[in-house]
Formats: C-alpha cells, structure tokens, sequence
C-alpha cells in the first residue's frame, strides 16, 4: 500500500497509512496459500485460517484450501498438504504433520521462527522464559510450543506486577512480534525491577509492527477521525485500535465496509486510515474510496 492522501470536492481529506495491510510474513503466506491452491498436490489445508478475513479464507475454500481447526481436526486427515500459516506452530504441531506422512509447506514467518529458535535454544540450556504477549494467540501458543521448561506469558502490567521469579535461573524474554510497543517497555522495566541480574530482553516485536504503530499513532493525532480496519481476533488491529483511540476518541475499529457508518464521521476535516498486517488492499481501497465519495 502506498501513501495516499486525497482531498475530495468538498474539500475534506482522506489519508491511508503507508503501512496499511499485509506485512511481509502475511503477503508471503497468502501467496504460497493460492500457489499451493493451484500447482499443489490435492487436498491442501492450512492450519488455521490463513488471515482474519472471511472473504479470502471463503475464496480459498472455493479453490479447494480448506482452514483446520486444530490438532484434532489435523489427526482425521490421512493425505495432501498442510500448510502452516505466518503465526507459526508448536513443535509438536510439526511432529504430527510428519508422523501423518503429509506433506509440510511452512510458511511461518522468518520473524516468528526466529523466536522458536531463540526459545528453543534458550529453554535447552535451562533459562527460565518470559513471552510477552496475549497467551490465546496462537502465535504465543506456538512460541510456547518451543521451549522445553514451562513458559510464563505476560500480557498486562498487573500480570508483570504478579509474576514471582521463583528460581534463580537465567531468565529469557521475548515478544509476539505484533505486540503493543509501548506496552511491551513498561512490562520489561516491571519484570527487571524485580530481578538484579541475568536476564536477557530479546525485543522480537518486528519492524513492520514498530512501523505501523508509530505511522498509526502519528496520523490519529492529526486528524479528525481515524478508521482502523482489520479481523474482530486480528491481534496487531487490535493494538492498533487502542494506539489511535489514544489519540483520537473519534476512531472506529471496523471488519468490513458494511460494518461502518459513515454518519458517524466528522462533517469537516480529515479523516485517516490504517489496517492491520492481514487486511486485503482490496478492502483498504473500498473503505478509502467510500469514506471519499461519502464524506
Ligand atoms: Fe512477520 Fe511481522 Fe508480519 S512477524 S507476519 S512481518 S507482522
């Protein structure tokens, strides 16, 4: 998505975030999803949904990529392809696909492997780990999947203030990659408040995260309403929603353009727009394009 700021005839303005919609690891995943859809050996599966977004995960299923639930879903097929989505998987998730005799495509992104590795290696030589981030998200799950102690996932202060180092063991702290960044700091000054010594912060929040966020937080301080796209369960819409509400009590958090009253809008000024990592270009052009003609 590139910059984009158009004035309409009445003279109000619409600005898109330059980092709106699919980051890196998304655009890698859904590509490699519609590559295996059409070249792959059938059946193909992804191992949850691919994106938050109904309408690619509807069209896929068209084309015969059908999303499994869970590991129990995964234990009922018995041929073809899984492939494994950006957010990553536990290991064991790996280990069943090949005591099946399925066939892998792994599409995690290389941000998020990067923390497997970090929590694998760290955990084998007998670091306690910290993951800061929500514990539902399958991406921590995952994350968690790696080590080989048990994990703490930490996605508040007041669960910082809770935390009790209990052993003195080296201690190891990571990120969802698609963390809140400011949040992410005052946990980490929390956590190493309570401990004097030998612990390792890894900030793992990714670039494109940092970048959205900052982009996000800067174009909802100057305008006079901001709109964030992205999936009800997307975790980064999410952080993004509550960065811009921070800013402008005029922001409005919406899945889909049917989900959004144009009414609600300022009648004059500017309005802004910013999408999670996983919102389609397609749906960031018909919310820009409306709110234009509308506004
Ligand atoms: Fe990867 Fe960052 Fe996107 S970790 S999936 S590039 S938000």
């Amino acid at each position: 998505m590139t910059e984009n700021r158009i004035e309409n005839s009445a003279g109000r303005e619409v600005i898109v975030a330059e980092h709106a919609g699919f980051c890196f690891g998304v655009k890698r995943a859904v590509e490699e999803v519609y590559r295996q859809a059409q070249e792959g050996a059938k059946p193909v599966y992804t191992y949850g949904p691919i994106i938050h977004n109904e309408e690619v995960v509807a069209d896929l299923e068209k084309r015969g990529v059908h999303a499994l639930e869970g590991a129990k879903e995964l234990s009922q097929v018995h041929e073809g392809t899984i492939i494994i989505r950006s957010h990553g998987v536990e290991k064991k998730i790996y280990d069943q696909i090949t005591a099946q005799g399925l066939t892998l495509v792994d599409a995690t992104c290389p941000f998020v492997k990067k923390i497997h590795r970090i929590v694998a290696e760290r955990s084998s030589a007998g670091d306690d780990i910290i993951v800061i981030g929500s514990a539902s998200h399958p991406e921590v799950q995952g994350i968690v999947g790696w080590s080989s102690v048990p994990v703490t996932v930490i996605g508040s202060e007041e669960e910082a203030k809770g935390y009790t180092c209990t052993v003195d063991r080296p201690l190891t702290i990571v990120s969802q990659t698609t963390f809140n960044y400011e949040k992410f700091n005052k946990i980490v000054e929390i956590l190493t408040s309570m401990r004097y010594d030998n612990y390792n912060i890894l900030n793992t929040i990714c670039n494109a995260t940092e970048e959205r966020q900052t982009e996000a937080k800067k174009l909802a301080a100057g305008v006079d309403a901001m709109i964030v796209i992205g999936g009800k369960t997307s975790s980064n819409t999410h952080n993004l929603f509550e960065i811009c509400k921070k800013e402008s009590a005029n922001t409005y958090y919406i899945q889909k353009l049917a989900d959004f009253d144009i009414r609600l809008l300022p009648t004059r000024g500017c309005v802004g727009i910013t999408a999670g990592a996983s919102t389609p270009n397609k749906l960031i052009e018909e919310v820009s394009k409306h709110v234009r003609n509308e506004f």
